[in-house]
């Protein structure tokens, strides 16, 4: 068996759970999500929905993955051998691996618009066609299953090179860069001409929106976007060392996740409305958006419109990366740990199962439109059996096995690093409380809300 790999620092184990955790939910879905739930207000329950609900489920994962040292299935093995908590290993093998399947035809739309924009596509065409772009763009064949397979062969390589090399090499370099450019694509944002209704749609809480659907959608978002309920981050507190601090990476990567969210919102919304775009346009709004944005600012000064669009989407597409690489390895912990494969073989085996799956994903935006799951189309049916019920399923599973099943004294070793953490044994009976009770109730009341809507 392969000997197992770990991160090599507090910094790189921030650096690669925020690279799981920032991803498209952050540039893609969240801005969506604010548009269709009332702005400032949905950021505000998405916050608290992050601090208190899946933080929470956060520690849990992270406790079971560096206590066990294995991925999820192996982790649930160990700590409760010849248990059925097994079976909850076992759906979280799979979840990520169906995520990376609908994730990887938008990752693979965002390297679309990469070559558009250094193609100067944006600027050189004519306003009523630039809004054309995507749905022409998704509808067709070939087009998007050729760049879902870039796409998905840029994760495959990265998680190919291992733990160490691949996954924190990557991520270390870019999270940093990434949020530099998120940075100053806001600042640019917020300068355009019209850009302060956006501003203030953001900063000005409408509660008159907020309903029990919002609130379903920002727990649900804060699911999505902290990688929760699918053993993600059980998977890579496997490699943590254990001198690491599990209160300050989780803190450290929802900060770092939430301020980067309300960042992409300020670099997005702004630009929606400076464009006449109605926020509430749904999961093309940042698709939709840009282009026209790019478009017409390329009327004034061409080379800056290109230049800025190559940025926008490189950093998309790397945010994209950093989190679908998070997805393939749980499941290539899982068949190098438990099934004795290679690297290469484990890597090889996900790639091909994922990228079918995505192609059928892809083909249901066109050819396959009319093939209905209960009703929805083949993307929105996985999207919404992910991040409705297979995330929030995993997460209330994940604290109930912490919270009721392991004993409080290894729960507390492991948080508090056998006592010797201050700050954690202070917080420890919050943390506690949080998992075992207010964690499960939060993630039933989505359930039954999810059900009842
Ligand atoms: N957190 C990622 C994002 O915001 O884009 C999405 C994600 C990654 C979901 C990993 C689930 C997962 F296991």
């Amino acid at each position: 068996m392969t000997p197992r790999e770990n991160f090599g620092s507090r910094f790189a184990v921030v650096m690669a759970m925020a690279g799981s955790a920032v991803g498209l939910g952050n540039i893609w879905r969240f801005p969506y999500m604010v548009g269709e739930h009332g702005g400032a207000a949905f950021i505000i329950l998405y916050a608290l929905a992050s601090f208190i609900l899946v933080l929470p489920i956060f520690f849990a994962e992270t406790i079971i993955g560096r206590r066990s040292r294995q991925g999820t299935f192996g982790a649930m093995e160990k700590l409760a051998p010849g248990s059925r908590w097994k079976w909850l290993g076992l759906l979280t093998v799979f979840a990520p691996i169906i995520i990376l399947s609908y994730y990887s035809v938008v990752g693979g739309w965002s390297v679309e618009y990469l070559f558009k924009a250094v193609c100067l596509d944006f600027t050189n065409t004519p306003p009523e066609q630039v809004q054309g772009f995507f749905g022409a763009f998704i509808s067709s064949t070939g087009g998007p299953i050729a760049v879902h397979t870039i796409f998905m062969l840029l994760v495959a390589g990265i998680v190919l090179a291992g733990v160490k090399k691949g996954i924190e090499g990557f991520t270390k370099v870019t999270m940093p860069v990434l949020f530099v450019l998120i940075v100053a694509l806001a600042i640019y944002s917020v300068t355009l001409p019209g850009a302060s209704e956006g501003v203030a749609y953001l900063v000005k809480p409408d509660f008159s929106k907020v309903d029990a659907r919002a609130v379903a959608a920002a727990m649900g978002q804060a699911f999505f976007s902290l990688s929760l309920g699918v053993g993600t981050i059980l998977t890579y507190a496997s490699y943590m060392r254990k001198e690491e601090n599990i209160l300050a990476s989780g803190i450290g990567t929802a900060v770092s996740d939430l301020l980067f969210a309300i960042i992409a919102g300020f670099a997005v919304m702004p630009a929606v409305f400076a464009a006449g775009i109605a926020p509430g346009a749904g999961p093309g709004l940042v698709f939709d958006t840009l282009p026209y944005i790019f478009n017409r600012m390329g009327a004034d000064v061409p080379w800056l419109s290109a230049v800025i669009a190559i940025i926008f989407f490189v950093t998309i597409l790397v945010a994209a990366l950093t989190s679908a690489i998070s997805m393939m390895e749980v499941g290539v912990a899982y068949l190098t740990e438990e099934k004795g494969m290679r690297r290469p073989t484990a890597v090889l085996i996900i790639t091909v199962f994922a990228w079918a799956v995505g192609v059928l994903c892809s083909l249901s935006f066109g050819p396959l439109a009319e093939v209905k799951l209960l009703g929805n189309s083949i993307f929105d049916f996985l999207d919404k059996l992910c991040s409705n019920w297979l995330l929030p399923a995993g997460g209330l599973l994940f604290t109930l096995f912490v919270g009721w099943k392991m004993s409080r004294p290894d729960v507390y070793a492991e948080f508090t690093n056998d006592g010797t953490l201050k700050a954690n044994v202070r917080i420890f009976d919050v943390i506690w409380f949080l998992i075992r009770y207010v964690a499960p109730v939060g993630i039933v009341v989505v359930f039954l809300t999810n059900l009842i809507l």
